[in-house]
């Protein structure tokens, strides 16, 4: 990127996998889950020939105050996309995660809550969190907080921070959830993109033993707006002091003594917003992704029960972060609208030691674990001790999201963490589908380490080609969803032409996802990673042009290149080429420096992890720079990098590959 502007062409890329032998599905699990083989196959063809019937039967699965009499009302057609789902119902969702629940399970924990430190923990039971949410949405109430209006939550994993999404959704407002390792700058343009007049934080958060100052990282982003926010509530979590601005900012606790524990559920249209959530993208700022009301809990709360098998009384542990789409579908609403005991995290893998993880399940006897191909590897390498110490007899079912996850990892999770008797579903999807679209399912599904299987009802993937070609049988092609499904994000947040020409341009008619993917002869789907200039890194989604965009921010830096290559725990590091402004000089200080500005600019996630320093990027002779080149020297594929003759100057290939960073 230019210090002013400039993108770059999308490209077929990605990793091959290699194939295994199956998994067959253990027989105790053909005859305990909800779907068998048989089951799976019928109903598939039943969601995919007949949507209409199939979904009015699975959106009764929640508690609407107006029936719907619609079901589904969709359109892939470019210049008319249109998602609608149960467009005439009338519900609320946390009627659905809480109220409706405290007949039958009053008394039944619905939050396990772990703290950093192994001597916290807290158990919410459903009566606990009735009353937990209606005060947190007083609060909100009091602080005219109405239904419509944009709320930003910035807090660490601790349970307000589902009280807090509950109470927005209780009361018909919006949460957006930013992640709280992201910058001020970052949190700064969230809470301006989408108007939020009020910020929910925490005095600082907690994690690995490490503080983080989320007040402060509050109050300037706040700074940084162009109009002021009305209200910051920040609950208290560590008792660390800090600046309270009077009028504006108010201690949660404080506020929640003042206020009932009963308060009203709004009626909510099924298609009225429940939150937005940023991500990145190819290009530009990250987008707000939208998502609403009827579609999205019945898909959450439908994959939920099928993809995790869950069964009355099952402890269930996600361990994603809030910030992230993972956490709002699966730590907090598809598992609270079936009633379930889900498990939320504060603190890191490997705090106070590797063994955490399993020393959890044995603590709260866990019976099914979901969590990332990063998180999998980086405990591989701390070897087979840690686990083998525990007992992890409570674990039943594995799960796996967030990125392809290598077949090595695969059978190490699978051997050690499982002891071979549980099955791994590895769940493709993303922050648009608002749940798992591809997958296997545990008593139907045999598995192929490194493969997600087969898609979940309703779903039609298809493979194309760069023309837009239909590919059958085995293939490898582009990613597209053929046709709606209840849980699809509705729109970009104030820009639904971003949303068209993003997700319905390429192959107009079809949602495109941005990854590449091989269908093998089994009908088994292969993800091999983004075909786009977006980067996964440690499971986080990191748009390249974000980290251009900071980079070229940087006074003497006059152009930036990033770029992802192989790495052996985050799956891809981050790659920069940086060329500096006439006059100024390399030197290690200054790669520090930029390392450090990228953390300040956005946050730690989009850290650097090589920069090289280059004179020259190889750019065509209309000045596009050819970014298939620095991809192949990143990944040190000095062989392959193809046709250079159409360089405007041949020689910069030489002096890139020369000055090839290594520090793996
Ligand atoms: C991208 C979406 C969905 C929650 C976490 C990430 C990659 C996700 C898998 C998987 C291969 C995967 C894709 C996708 N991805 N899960 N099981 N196998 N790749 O959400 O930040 O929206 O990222 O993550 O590339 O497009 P996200």
């Amino acid at each position: 990127m230019r210090k002013q502007a400039g993108f770059s062409v999308r490209e077929p890329g990605g990793k091959t996998v290699s194939e295994q032998n199956y998994f067959h599905v253990p027989a105790e699990w053909a005859s305990r889950a909800f779907v068998d083989k048989a089951g799976y196959e019928a109903m598939y063809k039943a969601s995919v020939e007949n949507p209409e019937a199939f979904w009015a039967e699975q959106g009764k699965r929640i508690d609407w105050f107006e029936p719907y009499t619609k079901v589904k009302n969709t359109s892939f057609i470019p210049g008319a996309v249109s998602i609608k789902w149960f467009e005439d119902g009338v519900t609320n969702i946390a009627h659905n995660c809480v109220d409706r629940h405290l007949e039958k399970r009053g008394d039944q924990v619905a939050i396990i809550w772990e703290g950093d430190s192994p001597t916290e923990s807290r158990k919410i039971t459903y009566r606990e969190l009735a009353s937990e949410v209606n005060k947190f949405a007083n609060v909100l109430r009091n602080r005219d907080v109405q239904k419509g209006d944009r709320v930003t939550i910035y807090l660490p994993m601790i349970p307000e921070a589902a009280f807090a999404m509950l109470a927005c959704a209780r009361l018909g407002a919006v949460h957006s959830i930013v992640f709280a390792g992201f910058s001020p700058d970052s949190l700064a343009g969230r809470i301006s993109d989408c108007g939020s007049k009020v910020v929910i934080t925490a005095d600082e958060g907690l994690r690995g033993g490490r503080k983080v100052p989320l007040k402060a990282n509050v109050d300037a982003a706040i700074e940084r707006l162009p109009e002021p926010v009305d209200h910051v509530i920040v609950v208290r979590r560590t008792g660390a002091t800090v600046a309270m601005e009077p009028g504006r900012d108010v201690w949660y606790h404080e506020a929640a003594e003042m206020v009932t524990d009963e308060c009203p559920a709004e009626p909510m249209n099924a298609e009225d917003p429940l939150f937005i959530l940023y991500t990145s993208g190819s290009t530009g700022k990250p987008k707000g992704v939208l998502h609403t009301t009827g579609g999205y809990l019945v898909y959450a709360a439908m994959t939920h029960q099928y993809v995790f098998d869950y069964h009355e009384g099952d402890i269930y542990w996600c361990t994603a972060d809030v910030g992230w789409v993972t956490g709002h579908s699966y730590i907090v609403y598809g598992p609270l609208a079936n009633g379930a005991t889900t498990l939320m995290f504060e603190g890191v893998p490997n705090y106070p030691s590797n063994a955490r993880f399993w020393e959890v399940i044995d603590k709260h006897q866990v019976n099914i674990f979901y969590t990332a191909p990063t998180a999998i590897r980086a405990l591989m390498q701390a070897g087979e001790d840690p686990v083998k110490k525990t007992s992890r007899a409570s674990l039943r079912l594995l799960g796996s999201v967030g990125e392809p996850i290598n077949p090595e990892a695969w059978h190490w999770y699978h051997r050690v963490v499982g002891e071979g008797r549980c099955p791994i579903v590895d769940t493709w999807w993303q922050t648009e589908t608002g749940g798992i679209l591809i997958t296997p399912l545990p008593g139907a599904t045999a598995l192929k380490p490194g493969s997600a299987t087969r898609p979940f009802f309703g779903i039609v993937p298809q493979l194309v080609d760069a023309e837009g070609r239909v590919l059958d049988g085995a293939a490898e092609g582009n990613l597209v969803i053929a046709d709606s499904w209840p849980g699809q994000m509705r729109t970009v947040y104030g820009d639904h032409e971003r949303f068209e020409q993003t997700y319905f341009s390429t192959y107009p008619g079809k949602y495109f996802t941005g990854d590449g993917c091989r269908r093998d002869e089994d009908g088994y789907y292969w993800i091999t990673g983004r075909v786009d200039d977006v980067i996964n890194v440690s499971g986080h989604r990191m748009g390249t042009a974000e980290v251009e965009s900071a980079l070229v921010a940087h006074p003497k830096v006059s152009e930036a290149a990033v770029v992802g290559f192989p790495h052996d725990i985050k799956g891809q590091g981050i790659y920069a080429y940086v060329t500096l402004m006439a006059g100024e000089n390399p030197s290690e200080e200054l790669r520090k420096e930029l390392v450090a500005w990228v953390r300040k600019e956005i946050g730690p996630i989009a850290s650097p992890d090589l920069i090289q320093f280059a004179p020259g990027l190889p750019k065509t002779r209309s000045g596009k720079i050819m970014r298939r080149i620095l991809r192949k020297i990143a990944e040190d594929q000095f062989e392959n990098l193809g046709d250079t003759s159409t360089l405007a100057d041949p020689g910069v290939v030489e002096d890139l590959v020369s000055n090839r960073q290594n520090k793996r």
